[in-house]
Order: structure tokens, then C-alpha cells, then sequence
């Protein structure tokens, strides 16, 4: 079966005045079919098509060799996407005691996470993403470039923020600051204590 654009959870305007209904329809309806649509070009005939992307994007090693970048970029592309929606709306404004547990473990205290998580969003030049990971049993903010994914270094996600220009330029423009302090007012937790929890 080739690859399907998930469901959204909430509607092109549940994240307003954050994130606008159009750049949410642009994101999902466009950007990110068209990373699935690739994907599944990409992958055809090479024997992994039938498996689940993650799957894919942990051994892009045993692709065809002029598989891995494209299926690195595109699959990365529909996966990252995947999971960035899993990431906003809901209605849990704040970590679980949990999470912020370990949040305060990890960085101090929940500025301090903010603060490094911003910075990583921020000093990503170009295009890619911002996360917080679980590697190794400790929780870490990297970033990466383009669509490259942390599954396929073995890390597991526990939040992601799309800075692609894409994900914010009809709204916010050059102001890529003002999309990533916004994203706090969007987040949801419930997912990011679901798979902390599963990561355990
Ligand atoms: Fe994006």
C-alpha cells in the first residue's frame, strides 16, 4: 500500500492566530502530499515500500544507493510532517508532571528547555527542524538540516517544529522568532507525555 497523508486532528483555522488557516492548508494540503507523493515514487520497486517509513528512514543505508537521498529528503518529508501535526492543537497548554519532571531534569527548568529549544529553532540556518529527543535514556535539542529525520540516527522524537520557511512565511514572513515563540501557544503535550511515556 502506498503512503497516505495522515488525517489532521483539527481544522486549518484551530491554530489561529498562531498558525493561520491558510498556512496550515498550503503545509498540509500541498507541501506535505506532495513529500508522501514522492515518497512513494521514490520507493517503488525497491522492496521497502511495503514498510512502515520509520522502518525506512532507520536503515536508508540498505536503500539502492540512488534511492537514499531522495527517499532521505521525501521520506523524511512525509514522515517529519507526519509527526509535527501530532505536536499541535489539543487542548493540554502545559507538560504533564512527567515530562515536566524531566524537562526540569535535563535543562533546569522549563525556561531554560524554552530557551535552548528556541535557540536551536532559531540558529538553524536554512531549512530543517528543531526537536527535543529522547537518546540514549537522556532527553536532548538538536537540530537538522533540510528533511533529515532523528529516527534515522537512532533517536527517538518527542517534539518537533517545522522552521522551513514554508511552514511560516505567508504569515510571519523574515520573523521566524515571532512563528517560534507562537508555536508554545499551540503545542500539544498530551502527545509529547504519550511518547515520552512510550519511549521509557
Ligand atoms: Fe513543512
Amino acid at each position: 500500500m502506498p503512503y497516505t497523508l495522515p488525517k489532521l486532528l483539527f481544522s486549518y483555522d484551530a491554530l489561529e492566530p498562531h498558525i493561520d488557516a491558510k498556512t496550515m492548508e498550503v503545509h498540509y494540503s500541498k507541501h506535505h502530499r506532495t513529500y508522501c507523493d514522492n515518497a512513494n515514487k521514490f520507493l517503488a520497486g525497491t522492496g521497502w515500500e511495503e514498510k512502515p517509513i520509520e522502518e525506512v528512514l532507520k536503515n536508508l543505508d540498505k536503500l539502492p544507493e540512488d534511492k537514499r537521498t531522495p527517499v532521505r529528503n521525501h521520506g523524511g518529508g512525509y514522515f517529519n510532517h507526519n509527526l509535527f501535526w501530532t505536536f499541535l492543537g489539543g487542548d493540554s497548554r502545559s507538560p504533564s508532571a512527567d515530562v515536566q519532571g524531566a524537562l526540569d531534569g535535563a535543562f533546569g527548568s522549563m525556561d531554560a528547555f524554552r530557551e535552548k529549544f528556541e535557540a536551536a529553532a532559531l540558529g538553524q540556518f536554512g531549512s530543517g527542524w528543531a526537536w527535543l529527543v529522547k537518546n540514549d535514556g537522556k532527553l536532548e535539542i538538536l537540530q537538522t538540516a533540510n528533511q533529515d529525520s532523528p529516527v534515522s540516527s537512532g533517536k527517538v522524537p518527542l517534539l518537533a517544529l517545522d522552521v522551513w520557511e514554508h511552514a511560516y512565511y505567508l504569515k510571519y514572513q523574515n520573523r521566524r522568532a515571532d512563528y517560534v515563540k507562537a508555536f508554545w501557544n499551540v503545542v500539544n503535550w498530551n502527545e509529547v507525555a504519550r511518547r515520552f511515556t512510550a519511549a521509557a
